[in-house]
């Protein structure tokens, strides 16, 4: 009898809140009507069967090359979104070879309408839209999507609790003054600058802000060679002084969140996940990212390598190769011509030239990032 009741209450409330119009739940939905948007960002989003009340968002940003869809089934996110009820976004690049903007003054400046903008606009829809808790907002991402994750830190400090960058490089570091532009300096890990100036570049990027800040764990491989192991250091140096502590480790934990990768505590809001012999390709750790976020219990200080294998994945294993391929075989505008294990075609159609401006890795992440001509 009770039973039955409460049945068809359930009942009645399903169709209520389909009533209102909130997006299929448990599937990756598209939306389109966000917010302000004027880079023209693709906003995608995934809602559990298991919605927590209140429920924490993750911004989960993909590589270049990447999509939405890739990210979201090449990464444990949405599995972890499941079994701890929270929300991810998954934004989607709006550029030839899907890199983020991370290198214009609008992208690196609050509320300055370039990509990192349109994003910071899909949280504050879904905050309301779903009543998320605006005190657990966070991002991560690969490659430029870990690029963008510090860009968002400082562009939006405001908004975001924490975040992890996996094989990024420090906020401003990609600067050219052109959208979505290449810097092949800071890639390259030419640039080497002190904690002051890597700490002033973010609090530029949101002038007069005076509060709070998320924390920060950067991952990378110090075999990685699409962005070099250096900005690994710059990054850390950027956050370490955001936070005045000192660039030498408190505490060095060998073989965590597994090997080869060494855990070093900054402090409280810094970490570094560095793996020795590690490329570009880097595992994603969702367990501890879980912990990292606060999402999963346990002190952040005292991370067990994660238990099963089932929430690790790493970002490139169902990432599919976008190559463009022109008639005749030779490549279109951003059509990648060469590289580390690359056996397509050489040339390009015409007025293109070939001009490699990075090598990357067949396989790897950045198989594919259409940038070979990106440079006319
Ligand atoms: C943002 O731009 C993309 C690409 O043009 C479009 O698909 C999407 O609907 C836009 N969203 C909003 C809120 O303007
Ligand atoms: C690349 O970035 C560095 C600072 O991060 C800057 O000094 C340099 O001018 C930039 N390169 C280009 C081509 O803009
Ligand atoms: C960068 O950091 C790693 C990890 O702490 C360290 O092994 C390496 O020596 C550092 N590189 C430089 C140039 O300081």
């Amino acid at each position: 009898m009770f039973v039955s009741l409460w049945s068809i209450l359930l009942l009645a409330l399903c169709q209520l809140t389909l009533a209102e119009g909130m997006e299929k739940r448990a599937s990756l939905t598209q939306v389109t009507n966000f917010g302000e948007n004027s880079s023209g960002t693709k906003m995608y989003i995934y809602v559990p069967n298991k919605l927590a009340a209140k429920p924490a968002i993750i911004v989960a940003i993909h590589y270049c090359s990447g999509t939405a869809q890739a990210y979201y089934s090449g990464t444990p996110y949405a599995t972890l979104a499941e079994q701890y009820g929270f929300i991810v976004i998954y934004p989607e690049s709006p550029y030839s070879g899907t890199c983020w903007d991370v290198s214009s003054t609008a992208a690196l400046t609050h509320n300055g309408g370039a990509d990192s903008n349109s994003i910071a606009n899909m949280v504050t829809y879904t905050i309301g839209k779903y009543g998320a808790d605006s005190s657990r907002v966070f991002v991560t991402g690969s490659s430029s999507g870990a690029m963008m994750t510090n860009v968002l830190a400082a562009t939006y400090p405001e908004m975001f609790a924490a975040g992890i960058a996996y094989s990024g490089v420090p906020a401003g570091c990609f600067y050219t003054g052109t959208v979505n532009g290449w810097n092949s300096t800071c890639s390259q890990g030419k640039i080497s600058q002190t904690q002051n100036y890597w700490a002033t570049v973010a609090k530029n990027m949101y002038p007069g802000y005076t509060g709070p800040r998320p924390k920060m764990r950067i991952h990378h491989g110090s075999a990685d060679t699409t962005l070099y192991p250096q900005n690994y250091n710059e990054t850390i140096k950027q956050w370490t002084g955001i936070f005045g502590y000192s660039t030498t480790p408190q505490q060095t934990i060998p073989n965590n969140p597994a090997s080869p990768y060494t855990r070093y505590i900054y402090g409280a809001n810094v970490e570094g996940v560095y793996g020795t012999g590690v490329t570009h390709n880097i595992k994603i750790f969702g367990d501890a990212d879980m912990e990292w976020f606060g999402i999963k219990g346990g002190s952040t200080a005292t991370t067990t390598a994660p238990s099963g294998t089932t929430t690790q994945a790493t970002a490139t294993s169902t990432a599919a190769p976008t190559t463009t391929t022109a008639a005749g075989g030779a490549q279109a505008q951003y059509g990648q011509c060469g590289g580390i294990g690359w056996t397509g075609s050489t040339t390009c159609a015409s007025p293109y030239t070939c001009n490699v401006i990075n090598s990357y890795i067949s396989g790897g992440l950045a198989n594919s990032v259409n940038r070979a001509n990106y440079e006319l």
